[in-house]
C-alpha cells in the first residue's frame, strides 16, 4: 500500500487570539412583550431563563452588528485589519441573498486582503465556522481568519406568535483565529445534522422554494415556524451528545474542563445537559437572561463575555456546544 505522503506532516493548531461581541443598545423586556402578545414575565422566566433581549433598529442590518463584534475582536487580538486572510460570517438572517453578509463586514471594517463567505447553520453557524478556520489554517492556506456569528432574529419573527417572539434577540459575536505556537488552540471539533427534521424549526418563505410575493407566500411566511417541544428534546439530546464526544477526541476529561459555553437557547435546556454530563451549573456560563437566544451569535456572545470576564485563563480548557435549525449541532474543545 502507498504510504500517505500527508500522514506525517506536522498539524498546524489554530488559537483563538481575540473575541469581540455586539449588542444593540435597544433592550425589551418581558413586560414589553406582555403588550404585544398574550404572555407573561413569570411564564417567560420560568420556562426560559430570558428576562429581556436587545432589538436592533431598522437601520442595522445584520453586518452591522456583525462588524462591530468584529472590530472588538481585531482590537482584542492587536492585529491590523488588513492582517485578516479571511471572514466568515455564520448569519441566517443575511444583509440580502448577495453579496453576502462577510463582504459587507469587510468594508467596514477595512479588511481588504480578505476573501470573504457567508456560512448557513442557523443557530450552529459560528461553531461550524470555527472547524472551518481551523481547516484552513491547519493546511496552511490562510494564516488568519475572522468569524463571525451575527444574527437580526427580530426581523424574521412573527411578532404575533407567542410560541416564539419571546425567545429571541439580535447580537454578534466574533473571533480570530491563527496559528500559535503557544497553544494548542482548537483541540477537537464535531459537527452534526439531520435534515429529515428540518420542519421543527424553519422559516418557509422567502427562499427559491416559496418566494416573497410568489404565489405560495401566504401559506409560506418569511417567519419563523417552531415546534417547541421536539426542538428541546432534540437540542438536549444533540448537545450532550456531541459534548460527550468530542471530550472523547480531545482526550480531555470533563473536570479538567474550565468553563462549558452552550448555545444559549433555554436555561432550563442548559440545565439538562448539566445534570446529564454530572457538572456543576457554576461551570456553565450563561448570559440568556440579557439577550435571549442569539442564534448564530449566542455562543459567541458568550465566548467573549466569559473569556473578558475572566472564566478562564490562558492555558484553560473550554467546551463549546450548540444545536440550531437543520437540524445541526456542534461541540468544540478549545485550549485558551
Ligand atoms: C418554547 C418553550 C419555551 C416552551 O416551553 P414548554 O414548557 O415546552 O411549553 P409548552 O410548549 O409545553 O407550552 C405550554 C403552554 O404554554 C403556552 N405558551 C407558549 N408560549 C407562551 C408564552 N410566551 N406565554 C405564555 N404561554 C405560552 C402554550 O400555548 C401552551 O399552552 P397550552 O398548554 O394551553 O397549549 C420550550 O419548548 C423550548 O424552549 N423549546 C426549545 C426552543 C428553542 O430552543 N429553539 C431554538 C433552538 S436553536
Amino acid at each position: 500500500m502507498p504510504s500517505n505522503p500527508l500522514a506525517d506532516r506536522p498539524v498546524r493548531t489554530a488559537s483563538i487570539i481575540g473575541t469581540g461581541s455586539y449588542t444593540p443598545d435597544r433592550v425589551m423586556t418581558n413586560a414589553d412583550l406582555e403588550k404585544l402578545v398574550e404572555t407573561s414575565d413569570e411564564w417567560i422566566q420560568s420556562r426560559t431563563g430570558i428576562r429581556e433581549r436587545r432589538i436592533a433598529g431598522p437601520e442595522q442590518p445584520t453586518s452591522d452588528l456583525a462588524a462591530r463584534a468584529a472590530q472588538s475582536a481585531i482590537e482584542n487580538a492587536g492585529i491590523s485589519a488588513e492582517e485578516i486572510d479571511l471572514i466568515i460570517c455564520a448569519t441566517c438572517t443575511p444583509d440580502m441573498f448577495f453579496p453576502n453578509t462577510a463582504c459587507f463586514v469587510q468594508t467596514k471594517i477595512g479588511a481588504v486582503n480578505a476573501a470573504c463567505f457567508d456560512l448557513s447553520a442557523a443557530c450552529s453557524g459560528f461553531l461550524f465556522g470555527v472547524e472551518t478556520a481551523r481547516q484552513y489554517i491547519a493546511s496552511g492556506t490562510y494564516e488568519t481568519v475572522l468569524v463571525i456569528g451575527a444574527d437580526k432574529l427580530s426581523g424574521i419573527v412573527d411578532w404575533t406568535d407567542r410560541n416564539t417572539c419571546v425567545l429571541f434577540g439580535d447580537g454578534a459575536g466574533a473571533a480570530i483565529l491563527r496559528h500559535s505556537p503557544e497553544s494548542r488552540g482548537v483541540m477537537a471539533s464535531r459537527m452534526g445534522s439531520d435534515g429529515r427534521l428540518a420542519e421543527i424549526l424553519y422559516i418557509p418563505g422567502g427562499g427559491s422554494a416559496h418566494p416573497a410575493g410568489g404565489p405560495t407566500s401566504a401559506e409560506n411566511p418569511v417567519t419563523m415556524k417552531m415546534n417547541g417541544r421536539e426542538t428541546y428534546k432534540h437540542a438536549v439530546t444533540a448537545m450532550v451528545s456531541a459534548s460527550q464526544k468530542v471530550l472523547e477526541d480531545a482526550g480531555v476529561s470533563p473536570d479538567e474542563v474550565a468553563c462549558f459555553i452552550p448555545h444559549q437557547a433555554n436555561l432550563r435546556i442548559i440545565e439538562a445537559i448539566a445534570d446529564r454530563l454530572n457538572i456543576s451549573m457554576d461551570r456553565f456560563m450563561v448570559n440568556l437572561d440579557r439577550y435571549g437566544n442569539t442564534s448564530a451569535a449566542a455562543v459567541a456572545i458568550a465566548l467573549d463575555e466569559a473569556a473578558r470576564s475572566g472564566r478562564f485563563q490562558r492555558g484553560d480548557k473550554i467546551l463549546m456546544v450548540v444545536f440550531g435549525g437543520g437540524l445541526t449541532w456542534a461541540s468544540t474543545v478549545v485550549e485558551w
